[in-house]
Order: structure tokens, then C-alpha cells, then sequence
């Protein structure tokens, strides 16, 4: 896949600084990160950081904490969980988008570039905003919606062929890794939901027990919110959590299809 391109607030003119590994490392693995500080008034940078990786963990998240800890405190990025649950660790590394908990530093050939993910504002450092991305997955109203009385009067049951429908879905972790790799998204994001939004929003119209399923799609129903998707699959290839969202995108196109007809 070809290498993503930088954040659209970065202009990279200022000189980094590098960091070297300890004397008598014997395995160094060289990373370059992205840097801005917008309190610093100063423009984005590169920085580098040379790893010893005989005392480190495997993962570009263990590299970050480590060089956290003990090369520059001020390097910021988000993460929790250290399992590729939470979706806060996305950024790219090595032109792909990923989860730095998950990505396995053997897996990036030569100095490792890191940056935050593509195409998004940057707060600081590898911390992109998320503000716009989070008030698109509120505008699908992401919650179970009904209109009659739940039958039993205590629970909506389902049966266990329907609940399989969810599978491949409810999987998603919210971390936009496919968003930022969708060139329709970077380009239109203001109007097109994007790839991760696309199968939030399917993933409740394929729940049986929602009622709004006419609703749901007559909100899609729109040449930018939904029509942006020309398939160009970097989503389901980038998905660190092995989703298609391509797929949930044609399934909500083959809904309104067959409601049309
Ligand atoms: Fe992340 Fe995959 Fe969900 Fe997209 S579909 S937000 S890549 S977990
Ligand atoms: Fe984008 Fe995926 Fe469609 S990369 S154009 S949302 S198939
Ligand atoms: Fe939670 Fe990486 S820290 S997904």
C-alpha cells in the first residue's frame, strides 16, 4: 500500500533533535517522530530516537514509553489498555496506520517513521483531535432505538443467527485507523461520515432488534454522508482489527437499493 501522506498541519522546516541509544547497545533501532507543540509557537519537527532493543518490549508502544521515560519526557501520545482493545494508540507508523500496542517493532524495516494519523488536526505530538470523528459517530445516533414495548416487558431477546449478523461489527474499536486511510475522507471529511461511521452506523441496522431501520438509512441517504465511498478498500486493508467497513458500506448501498425497488 503506498505510504499515507502527513498531517494537514504539517510543514516540517524545523531542525530535530536525535536522541542516541546508550553506549555498547548492541541492537539500535532508529525512530523519527513527529513533534509540534502548538504552546511553543515553533513548527513541526522530526525527531530522533535511537532504541536499544535488547531493553525493550516488542511493540512500537514499549519503543514510545520507553524513550517516554527515559530519553524525552515531553514526547505525548495517547494510550490505555497495551491490548489492542481501547483504539487509543492509532497513528502511523512506517507509512501504515495501526495500533502502536499491536504493531510489532521487527515488522518495520529500517528507521521507523512515526506520525499521527493522516489528515487530522494535531493537538500534540502523535495526539490527533478526534472532536469532528466523535460528533459524526454521535450524529448516527449509535444506540439501540425502538418504537413499540419490548415484548417479554424485562429484555429484547434475539436469537443466535441474528446476533451472528453483528459479528465482523460490534468488533470495532472507534480508532479511525480506516478513516484516515480513506482518500474520499480526507478530502470531503466535513461531509462524508468515513469508513469507521459507515459500519458503526450498519452495525445498528443489522440488529434485529432496532426499529429505526427506515430512519437510519433515510439519514445516509445523502450523495456526500454515504456516496463518498468510491471502494477504494484502504479501509478494510489498513483495520487493525481485521473489519471490513467496505463491506458494511455495501450492504448499507444494497438496503436502500431494495428499499427503493
Ligand atoms: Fe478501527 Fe477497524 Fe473500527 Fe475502523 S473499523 S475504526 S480501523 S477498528
Ligand atoms: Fe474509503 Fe473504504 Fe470506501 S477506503 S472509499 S471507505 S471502500
Ligand atoms: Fe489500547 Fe493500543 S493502548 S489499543
Amino acid at each position: 500500500m503506498a505510504e499515507f501522506t502527513l498531517p494537514a498541519n504539517s510543514k516540517i522546516k524545523a531542525k530535530g533533535r536525535t536522541h542516541k541509544a546508550p553506549a555498547g547497545a548492541k541492537r539500535v533501532k532508529a525512530f523519527r517522530i513527529y513533534r509540534y507543540d502548538p504552546d511553543s509557537g515553533e513548527n513541526p519537527r522530526y525527531d530522533n530516537f535511537e532504541v536499544d532493543l535488547d531493553e525493550c518490549g516488542p511493540m512500537v508502544l514499549d519503543a514510545l514509553i520507553k524513550i517516554k521515560s527515559e530519553q524525552d519526557p515531553t514526547l505525548t501520545f495517547r494510550r490505555s489498555c497495551r491490548e489492542g482493545i481501547c483504539g487509543s494508540c492509532s497513528m502511523n507508523m512506517g507509512g501504515r496506520n495501526g495500533l502502536a500496542c499491536t504493531t510489532a517493532i521487527e515488522d518495520l524495516k529500517g528507521e521507523v517513521r512515526i506520525t499521527p494519523l493522516p489528515h487530522m488536526d494535531v493537538i500534540k505530538d502523535l495526539v490527533p483531535d478526534f472532536t469532528h470523528f466523535y460528533a459524526q459517530y454521535a450524529s448516527i445516533e449509535p444506540w439501540l432505538k425502538t418504537a413499540t414495548p419490548d415484548p417479554s416487558g424485562k429484555e429484547r431477546l434475539q436469537s443466535p443467527e441474528d446476533r451472528a449478523k453483528l459479528d465482523g461489527l460490534y468488533e470495532c474499536i472507534l480508532c479511525a485507523c480506516c478513516s484516515t486511510s480513506c482518500p474520499s475522507y480526507w478530502w470531503n471529511s466535513d461531509k462524508f461520515l468515513g469508513p469507521a461511521i459507515l459500519l458503526q452506523a450498519y452495525r445498528w441496522l443489522a440488529d434485529s432488534r432496532d426499529e429505526m431501520t427506515g430512519e437510519r438509512l433515510d439519514q445516509l441517504e445523502d450523495p456526500f454522508r454515504l456516496y463518498r465511498c468510491h471502494t477504494i478498500m484502504n479501509c478494510a486493508n489498513v483495520c487493525p482489527k481485521g473489519l471490513n467497513p467496505a463491506k458494511a458500506i455495501a450492504e448499507t448501498k444494497k438496503l436502500l437499493v431494495e428499499r427503493a425497488v
